[in-house]
C-alpha cells in the first residue's frame, strides 16, 4: 500500500509534466499556425480601416513636421529681414488681442513684398486684412503715390489693422473696407473702380473661386493675382474631403488652371506655416 502511494506520488508529477509538454507543444504549433492565419485575416480588415492617404489623417506626424523647415525659415528670416518695430508690433497685436494667429509669416511677407514690387504696382487690392501684417508688407511695395485697398469682414480686425497701419506710417496709402469681401468686390466692379496691378487673396477659403472671378473683373493685362493657402498640407488632393476650405481651394485651383485669361501655377511652401502653397496668376 505504501509502495503504491509512493508510486502514485512519483507518477503524478510525471503525468503533469507530460500534460504540460503536450500543451506547450500544441500551443507552439497552434501559434505557428494561428498567427499567420490571424495576420492573413486581420491585415485586410486593418487596411480597410486605414485612410487611403495617411497624410489626411495624420498631417501632424507627416514629414513636414520636421524641424528642418522651421530652422531654415528662421535662417532666411535672420538673413533677409532686419528687426522691424512696425511688423513686430503688428504680430504682437495678434497674440495680445486674441484674434486668430493666421497672418502670413515674416518670410512669406517678404516674399509677397518682392512679388508685388516686381509688378511695379500703383494700385494693390488685398482680400483679408486681419491685423494688417501682409497689408504693411504690400503697402511698402508701393510708390509714394500708390494706393492699397484691403477688405475685411470683422470690425475688430479692421480696428486693430488701422492702428498697426498708422504705426507703420502707411495710413495715407491704405484704405480698409469693412464688410463681406464678395459685396465690397461687387460694389467696386459696379462702380467701375480703376483696375489693380496686384491682388492678394487671403480671406475665407470656400469662396476663393468667386473672389478670383471678381478679381479678374478688377484687373487689366499684366495684373498679378496671388492667393495664399492653396495646398493645405496636401488636403486639396482628397477628392472625397468634407473639409470646406480644402474643397473651396481645390475648386479655385482648378478654375485658375482652366482660365484662358491668365497664366498661372502654384508654388509649394514649407516652414513656420507648415506645408502649404501660393498660387500666382498673371493676366494676359
Ligand atoms: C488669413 S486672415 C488674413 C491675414 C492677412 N492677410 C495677413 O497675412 O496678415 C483672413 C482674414 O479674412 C477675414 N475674412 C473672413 N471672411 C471674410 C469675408 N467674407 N470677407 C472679408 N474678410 C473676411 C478674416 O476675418 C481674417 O481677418
Amino acid at each position: 500500500m505504501i509502495a503504491l502511494i509512493s508510486e502514485t506520488r512519483h507518477a503524478l508529477p510525471l503525468q503533469l509534466n507530460l500534460l504540460h509538454q503536450t500543451i506547450t507543444k500544441f500551443t507552439r504549433k497552434s501559434r505557428q499556425f494561428l498567427l499567420p492565419a490571424a495576420r492573413l485575416f486581420l491585415l485586410p480588415i486593418a487596411c480597410s480601416l486605414l485612410p487611403k492617404n495617411p497624410y489626411f489623417a495624420f498631417p501632424k506626424i507627416s514629414l513636414m513636421s520636421s524641424s528642418i523647415f522651421t530652422d531654415v525659415d528662421q535662417y532666411i528670416h535672420e538673413l533677409f529681414i532686419p528687426e522691424d518695430e512696425a511688423l513686430n508690433k503688428t504680430m504682437n497685436s495678434i497674440s495680445e488681442t486674441g484674434i486668430p494667429s493666421i497672418s502670413v509669416s515674416y518670410t512669406q511677407g517678404k516674399m509677397l513684398f518682392l512679388l508685388a514690387k516686381m509688378s511695379k504696382p500703383k494700385r494693390i487690392l488685398e482680400i483679408g486684412t486681419l491685423a494688417g501684417f501682409s497689408t504693411i508688407w504690400l503697402a511698402r511695395a508701393l510708390p509714394s503715390d500708390g494706393v492699397l485697398v484691403t477688405l475685411e469682414l470683422e470690425q475688430q480686425h479692421a480696428d486693430i489693422a488701422l492702428k498697426n497701419i498708422e504705426n507703420a506710417g502707411l495710413s495715407d496709402k491704405v484704405q480698409i473696407l469693412v464688410g463681406p469681401a464678395g459685396e465690397s468686390l461687387d460694389q467696386m466692379i459696379k462702380g467701375k473702380t480703376e483696375p489693380f496691378d496686384f491682388i492678394f487673396i487671403d480671406a475665407d477659403k470656400p469662396p476663393y473661386a468667386e473672389y478670383f472671378k471678381q478679381s479678374l473683373k478688377l484687373s487689366k493685362p499684366g495684373t498679378v493675382i496671388v492667393a495664399d493657402n492653396v495646398v493645405r498640407e496636401g488636403r486639396i488632393l482628397d477628392k472625397a474631403t468634407t473639409d470646406e476650405d480644402a474643397a473651396g481651394i481645390a475648386r479655385f485651383n482648378k478654375l485658375i488652371s482652366e482660365t484662358p485669361e491668365v497664366d498661372a501655377s502654384i508654388l509649394q511652401t514649407v516652414g513656420e506655416k507648415m506645408h502649404d502653397g501660393i498660387a500666382i496668376a498673371i493676366v494676359k
